[in-house]
């Protein structure tokens, strides 16, 4: 943004202010004093209220009610701009100026507070073509062209010959449960380190979740401990119905350890890849190896359909069996029948548009979390305490989030009070979840 846009000179009317700010793109003006350096700011509701008091339009800017000027010097550091808009929370900007006390810049709450978020979700005009085709052809349902594309599209994406779009990732865990027909008090295994949803459909089927520890390198399952809990649960008799292995952060886990260790047992897998579309694992895409994968495209995720997911698999039966838990449940009938619970699962036609477009540039965006990932791991690698989530050999990433983890013999500060600094310095983070504190938690509620 050019300040100069935004100036107004000393001698300036309110008529000059009005047709400034008609025409500025932030909606405050600047008056300068004949050295150009700061006299105060003026807004739209300023102007009002002078004319309301009885200034014409011809009055000067200088004639306004004396007003403090909200400003700082350049170079101010994050800390005092967000202590500035937390003690003046009328104000829309600040202005910046150099030492002489000549505007520079402004600093805009709305950019402000928008500060550096975690994964923020990038629209072209490829999702809206789509999605307008959808209106202008009134598809505006769970069926439609879009969402055909969408599956055909997720096919060489995801590795698998069938593909079905749901309304989220969770949607896609839970069918791929019931497909398995896992209910009351089976059990489980799901990686320990992960987020919540990779757990709850397991609770939806009052089924139970047994944690596999994960691995120091990938943070993903440990197939060493998945082993040791298969033997003692083999020998106890109480061996899981599935098991569901996470791709953390977009990093795949390792299958070629974990699936002849669960197939020795007969156990199918079905993969977490909520967070990894994009990412390979051997010569196959994530997603690509057990027998059944969920994707997530919430708005977070690598791509997003503001909301949605999908199951896939090289199985036609299990997807359309899912296809039909997603629709209800019909009966195959010519009349409303449904003898099975069943849910509204079906992601929308709208959404599939938006999610075609982002499909496109799927490998732009792969490279982009790439090149971000590097970023942060050439400037802190060499901290001692700090280590990134390694990427195994014959496994490529889509480094979803830059993640670290802290050593706390070497780092003194506790994660809490780093994460504060952060979010003080206006960057969004997720607070990470201990695999203990999570188990502890697990524990509580009674598993
Ligand atoms: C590992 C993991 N599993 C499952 C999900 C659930 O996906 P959704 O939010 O689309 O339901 C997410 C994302 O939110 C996730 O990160």
């Amino acid at each position: 943004m050019n300040i100069e846009q935004q100036m107004i000179a000393s001698g300036a009317r309110i008529r000059d202010a009005m047709q400034k700010l008609e025409g500025a793109p932030v909606k405050l003006c600047v008056l300068v004093d004949d050295d150009g350096r700061l006299v105060r700011t003026v807004v739209d509701g300023d102007l009002r209220r002078a004319l309301l008091a009885g200034l014409s339009l011809d009055s000067l800017v200088e004639e306004l009610p004396e007003q403090g000027v909200v400003s700082l010097a350049e170079g101010a550091p994050p800390e005092a701009v967000l202590r500035y808009f937390q003690e003046y929370p009328a104000v829309s900007a600040i202005v910046v100026t150099n030492p002489e006390g000549r505007p520079t810049g402004l600093i805009q709450r709305k950019e402000h507070e928008a500060g550096i978020l975690l994964s923020p979700p990038h629209m072209g005009m490829r999702e809206t073509t789509y999605v307008q085709k959808a209106f202008e052809d009134n598809w505006i349902a769970p069926a439609g062209p879009n969402l055909a594309a969408f599956e055909e599209a997720l096919k060489p994406a995801s590795g698998r010959q069938h593909t079905l779009a749901l309304s989220s990732g969770t949607a896609a865990i839970h069918l791929a449960l019931r497909v398995l027909n896992i209910g009351a008090n089976d059990r489980v295994y799901v990686s320990d380190l992960t987020f919540a949803a990779s757990l709850q459909p397991i609770l939806y089927e009052k089924a139970k979740p047994v944690l596999i520890n994960s691995e120091p390198d990938s943070w993903n399952m440990s197939p060493q401990a998945l082993e040791r809990r298969l033997k003692t649960d083999a020998e106890a008799g109480c061996l899981p119905k599935a098991v569901i292995v996470v791709h953390l952060y977009g990093q795949s886990a390792n299958l070629d350890a974990i699936l002849p260790l669960t197939e020795a047992y007969g156990i199918p897998v079905i993969e977490d890849a909520a967070e990894s579309l994009g990412a390979t694992f051997g010569n196959r895409a994530s997603g690509a190896h057990g027998l059944m994968a969920a994707f997530s495209f919430n708005g977070n995720k690598i791509i997003t359909t503001s909301g949605g997911g999908a199951l896939v698999s090289d199985r036609e039966d299990l997807i359309e069996k899912a296809r039909n838990l997603a629709t209800q449940g019909r009966d195959y009938a010519e009349h409303y029948q449904h003898s099975q619970i069943a849910y509204n699962y079906r992601m929308s036609n709208v959404l599939a548009g938006i999610g075609l477009g982002q499909l496109e540039l799927l490998a732009q965006r792969v490279e982009r979390r790439r090149e971000i990932f590097e970023t942060y791991r050439s400037h802190l690698s060499e901290v001692p305490g700090i280590e990134f989530q390694a990427e195994p050999a014959g496994s490529r990433g889509n480094r979803w989030l830059t993640v670290i983890s802290l050593d706390p013999d070497e780092i003194s500060r506790h994660p809490y009070q780093l994460l504060r600094d952060l979010r003080s310095k206006g960057i969004e983070e997720p607070p990470g979840v201990e695999a203990d504190a999570y188990a502890t938690a697990l524990q509580g509620a009674g598993f």
